[in-house]
């Protein structure tokens, strides 16, 4: 008889402490049973950013009793889980460690299958903990560390169609915010102060707008957001101006490059299922939301988006490409080690770095 899978997740790959205990149904569709998600906003806010070795210690402190409110809350114990999964891969090595090891020592002493996951497998399938989702899909994962346009054909198997040659959105989103002092994380303080703001107010570029396919950059934008900012010094109307104006700006570059993937999208998979995910942190800015839902159903894509609260960083994503993996029988064996690079996609091209050609 089938059964339900359970499983722990566990995530520390960058500054959120996570677990969760996840359930798949018999229908295939995912039941969150508990997700707790425990910031380290505090810590880093007067650094400006991530200091790698306090978010460690952090993550040392914190896991034990976040693994234990997950349980609790989920009220299931070690012996109703399937298994156990742990993000091992990309992000900081010495944070990566904390939820590897503990991954790692629980399924080892509760003698439970391990699977060690990749942290954007699980923004990757992140939507599918709320909704029913066919492959293959055409999937936008915009981070802090990563933004690529990606054919998702199964767990497992990916195609990179687009990559940024640059910084990730989510860390031109922190730069603009730290250049015009809005506060950390510098996303959702963005997404605030530009509701404020007049979208038209500045002129800002668009770099490789009209090629290198649906490849991303965001370094020149950066460097035009730096130079305003030091003209205005603390006028706010013009900060707000600026930030909307910079908003505005990567909404029209992402328009323009979701239609280049669409295109790709369409030519590879020979429009067989037209379903559009974006995942990643910075999927949960609304303007980005609604103006590429718009552009979705403009181009008969049905548009799907993590819930909110599975955007950014959390552990719901990692116990359910546990489950996923699992079911695959992509098992790991307690000697995984972490690992600070790994794209899902191993053929893609190294897009960033001198002598770049487009
Ligand atoms: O996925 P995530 O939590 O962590 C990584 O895997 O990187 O993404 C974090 C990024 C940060 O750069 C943060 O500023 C950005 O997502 N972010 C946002 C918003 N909320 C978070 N960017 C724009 N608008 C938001 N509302
Ligand atoms: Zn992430």
């Amino acid at each position: 008889m089938e059964k339900k899978l359970t499983f722990l997740g566990i995530e520390t790959s960058c500054d959120e402490t996570a677990a969760s205990i996840v359930q798949e149904n018999l229908d295939g569709s995912a039941k969150v049973l508990s997700s707790i998600v425990s910031s380290q906003i505090k810590e880093h806010e007067k650094f400006g950013g991530i200091v790698p070795e306090l978010a460690a210690r952090s993550h040392v402190e914190n896991i034990e009793f976040i693994i234990s409110k997950a349980l609790k809350d989920a009220k299931v114990n070690f012996d109703q889980i399937d298994g156990v999964a742990a993000t091992a891969g990309p992000g900081l090595i010495v944070c990566l460690t904390v939820g590897l090891n503990i991954g790692k020592a629980i399924a080892g002493f509760a003698e439970k299958p391990f699977v060690a996951v990749n942290h954007l497998e699980g923004h990757a399938l992140s939507p599918a903990l709320n909704n029913k989702i066919k492959f293959p899909y055409l999937l936008l994962l915009i981070s802090g560390g990563h933004s690529q346009y990606l054919i998702v054909n199964d767990v497992n198997d990916y195609k990179q169609i687009g990559t940024t040659i640059d910084d990730a959105l989510g860390e031109a989103f922190d730069k603009t915010a730290k250049m015009l002092n809005l506060g950390y994380p510098g996303g959702p303080a963005v997404e605030k102060f530009a509701k404020q703001g007049d979208k038209n107010f500045y002129k800002l570029p668009q770099p490789i707008i009209n090629k290198a396919g649906c490849n991303l950059s965001f370094a020149g934008l950066k460097t035009a957001v730096l130079i305003q900012s030091k003209k205005i010094k603390d006028n706010k109307k013009l900060k707000f101006n600026l930030a909307a104006s910079f908003q505005e700006t990567i909404n029209k570059i992402l328009k323009k490059k979701t239609k280049v993937a669409f295109q790709e999208f369409n030519e590879l998979t020979k429009k067989k299922n037209n379903i559009f995910v974006v995942a990643g942190g910075v999927a949960a800015n609304q303007s980005i939301r609604k103006s590429l839902k718009d552009l979705a159903e403009e181009n008969n894509f049905k548009p799907i988006f993590s819930e909110i609260e599975f955007c950014g960083d959390n552990a719901a994503m990692i116990a359910w490409a546990g489950i996923q993996r699992y079911k695959k029988r992509l098992l790991n064996d307690l000697n995984v080690e972490p690992k600070s690079r790994w794209p899902l996609d191993k053929e893609a091209q190294y897009m960033k770095g001198p002598g770049l050609k487009l």
